[in-house]
Order: C-alpha cells, then structure tokens, then sequence
C-alpha cells in the first residue's frame, strides 16, 4: 500500500512546499510512483508544476473534500511520468467552514484517498501553515510526517506546538502515525546560527533528524516560477542533488521498515 507522508509546519516560510515539490519529484525520478497533493489554499505547489489555480476545472482537493468528486478526478499528469498531482484552490479555504460540523470530519481525506492509494508507491501532501481541520485531516490520512526546519533562533520552540498536535491525532484518530524525520532547510554554512541550531536539533531528536540537509539555493527558489521541480531547471544544482539524497534517504528508511 502506498506511503502516505505529509509535509507539515504550522510556521509559514521554512520550505514545506520546496520539499513537497522536490522530494515528490525526486522520487518520481528513482522510479517511484508518486502523487503528490496540494493541501494549502495558496496553491503554490499546484502552481510550481505549472498548473495554473486559475484554471479553475471544479477539480481540486476542495471538490474531493466536499465530497463533489472523487480523489481519481482531480488527477493531473505533471511532467515527469511517475509523478501524479492534486492541485489546490484558493477555495480551500471554505472546506473547513463546510466540513465544520461533520461527523468523522478529522477522517474525510483518508476515506478519499483510499480507493487510489495503492496506485501509488508514495503519497506526499504540502500542507497549509496552520494546525486546523484540513492540516488535521492530512495528518489523520498520513503514515508519517516530515517537518521542515528553517535553521533560525526561534525554529525549536515553534516545534513544540506542532508536535503536540502529532501527538493529539496519534492519542485519537491515527494511532499509527510517526514522524518519519526533521529536515533542515535553507541551510547556510557560513552562518553561525544555522550549525548550532542543527546541532540542537540533533541533541533533541536524534536520530530523527535526516541526515541530508537543504542548502540555500538560488535556484531552488527559481524554480517554481518557471514551473518546475529543481530537477527539471538545473540539475546540475546542489538543490537537485540535496533533494535526491533525501529522497534515498526516505527510501531507505522505508525499505528497512518493510523488512
Ligand atoms: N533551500 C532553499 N534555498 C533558497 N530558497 C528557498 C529554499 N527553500 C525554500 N526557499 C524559498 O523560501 C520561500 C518559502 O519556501 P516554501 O517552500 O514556499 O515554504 P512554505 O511552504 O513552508 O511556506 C520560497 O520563496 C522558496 O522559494
Ligand atoms: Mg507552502
């Protein structure tokens, strides 16, 4: 059955999306099958593989929600092979008015997913900055969940929250979720406060902190613009080679946990 990973930091700005987009895509090029899903109503992801939000089809994540579609509709076929996409709309934003008094509302996107999961060898879901019902609802849909890390001053204690709400859905709904790894961003080594907050990192979780960390890279941030995954724009960037390590690195983790 398909892996299902999401992508989540309820701080805004510290590359939930830029990891979604390039792991997603770096799997895809290891010969995974993947699909990705845009879960934030700014849609980025869905535009940073160049598909336009605007093009409004009525087949979006919001549509699936709703219960208006089902998840095989809203399919899109990205331009690399493997790699399936769900996109996003601005509104998004009305599901969780509409789902607010629902029963089973924490559960509505894992029942969609389940009958496409197993077309898939992973899941990965970009989720919006914030803790409320749609972030629920993917992480009660998830197996594990890989947190991005902007390496500042205030990153740990911006963690406590999120893993509280880990927690939460884990006592409840989705016992079986875990944090599949603590990825470092952006990262800049002529910056002092960049090291130490990894070392931190490192003290405080181990062993769930990858070992690959994301470089600040120009071209990492240029990528969207021109709609594609840094693979696809520069591959001969270091951004292209951080994200194919995490990708093995995700890879393997999973490969030992299969047996
Ligand atoms: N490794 C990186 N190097 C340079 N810029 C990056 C990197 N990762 C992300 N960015 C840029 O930082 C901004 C925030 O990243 P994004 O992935 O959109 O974060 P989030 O989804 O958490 O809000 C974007 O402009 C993005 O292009
Ligand atoms: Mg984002």
């Amino acid at each position: 059955m398909g892996k299902v990973i999401a992508i989540a930091n309820q701080k805004g700005g510290v590359g939930k999306t830029t990891t979604a987009i390039n792991l997603a895509a770096s799997l895809a090029v290891l010969e995974k099958k993947v699909l990705i899903i845009d879960a934030d109503p700014q849609a980025n992801t869905t535009s940073g593989l160049n598909f336009s939000p605007e093009d409004d089809r009525g087949r979006t994540l919001y549509e699936i929600l709703i219960g208006k579609i089902q998840a095989e509709d809203a399919l899109i076929q990205t331009e690399l092979q493997n790699l399936h996409m769900i996109p996003s709309h601005i509104n998004l934003v009305g599901a969780e008015i509409e789902m607010l008094e629902w029963e089973n509302r924490e559960s509505v996107l894992r029942r969609a997913l389940a009958p496409i999961r197993d077309n898939y060898d992973f899941i990965i879901i970009d989720c919006s900055p914030s803790l409320g019902l749609i972030t629920v609802n993917c992480l009660t849909a998830a197996d594990s969940v890989i947190i991005p890390v902007q390496p500042e001053f205030f990153a740990l204690e911006g963690l406590a929250k999120l893993i509280q709400t880990i927690r939460l859905v884990q006592n409840g709904i989705n016992p079986e979720l875990t944090i599949e790894g603590f990825v470092v961003t952006m990262f800049d080594g002529r910056t002092k406060v960049h090291s130490q907050v990894v070392m931190q990192l490192r003290e405080h979780f181990k062993d769930l902190v990858f070992n690959t960390i994301i470089q600040r890279s120009i071209r990492l941030s240029e990528a969207p613009s021109h709609g594609k995954p840094i693979i696809l724009y520069d591959v001969m960037n270091n951004g292209t080679s951080n994200y194919l390590n995490l990708a093995k690195e995700v890879l393997d983790k999973n490969s030992q946990n299969n047996g």
